[in-house]
């Protein structure tokens, strides 16, 4: 299925794994993008590929923003700011960050909890209200609906005791975005909610080489991709609409 070309995106949290083949991909249609994270530096060389990914050079814009996701303000400014360099329009947004490292139960501090629940958890939550006032709505009537599209996982339903804080932040988070899934589509708003959910790990912790069905571009074809083709076709609302895809 056809995906339309010059439309807009924001990434929040950005790195050299699904976010990035994410951005590759819909750089290749043609789509303007806004990547944020907190590393200026891995951020600026992402854009830079980003960019040669376009089909012609200089045909789409690419910008990029230092925010801290977990900090509402610096997200929130982050965001204003990315969406004014897109021209004021924005058709999707993707919210990737998460803290993805190991952390035992027996010892891990409040601060730490306090932390992935904050990057996961509270960064859905103010993303999603953001983008509640900022979607764009027009095409809806033709069928093209605005989505939020919040990566995840499988550790709410089955927590890895090795990443223990995550799987609790992340049970978390996917509970904002299942409660977003019923509301945003009520309303004003008409956003749609997708879940693209990563069963396992991506890179094998002993060579530190990707799974073969890992590989985040596979990743963003399999499971990412649907949702782009999906939401412009909406002619009967969200009947048939698809919130949560694993892989
Ligand atoms: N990797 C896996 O095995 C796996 C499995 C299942 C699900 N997932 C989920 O998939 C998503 C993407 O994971 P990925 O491994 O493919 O990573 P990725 O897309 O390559 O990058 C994620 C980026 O998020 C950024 N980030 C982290 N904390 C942030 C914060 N406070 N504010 C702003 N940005 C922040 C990091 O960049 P900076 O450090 O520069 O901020 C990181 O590079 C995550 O939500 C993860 O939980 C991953």
């Amino acid at each position: 299925m056809a995906i339309s070309a010059n439309r807009n995106i924001i990434i929040v949290g950005v790195g050299s794994a699904m976010s990035r083949s994410l951005a590759m991909w819909l750089a290749s249609l043609g789509w303007n993008i806004a990547l944020i994270s907190r590393t200026e530096t891995s951020l600026a060389s992402i854009a830079e590929e980003v960019r040669y990914a376009a089909p012609a050079q200089n045909t789409i814009k690419i910008v990029h923003r230092a925010a801290d996701a977990g900090d509402p303000a610096s997200l929130t400014c982050a965001l204003d700011w990315c969406l004014q360099q897109l021209g004021g329009t924005l058709d999707v947004l993707s919210y990737n960050a998460a803290r993805v490292s190991n952390s035992s139960i027996t010892e891990l501090t409040p601060e730490e909890l306090e932390l992935d629940l904050r990057v996961s958890a509270i960064g859905t939550l103010v993303a999603g209200q953001w983008f509640r006032a900022h979607a764009r709505v027009e095409s809806v009537a033709d069928g093209e609906w605005p989505l939020y599209l919040v990566t995840g996982g499988v550790l709410d339903k089955h927590p890895d005791p090795s990443v223990a804080s995550l799987s609790i932040a992340k049970a978390a988070s996917q509970t904002v975005s299942r409660i977003f899934a019923q509301v945003l589509p009520e309303g004003e708003a008409r956003i749609l909610v997708g879940m693209p959910l990563v069963a396992g790990r991506t890179v094998d912790p002993v060579s530190g080489e990707y799974f073969e069905q890992y590989r985040p571009d596979k990743i963003v074809q399999a499971l990412f991709r649907p949702f782009f083709e999906e939401r412009e076709r909406r002619q009967n609302g969200l009947e048939g609409w698809t919130v949560e895809r694993q892989l």
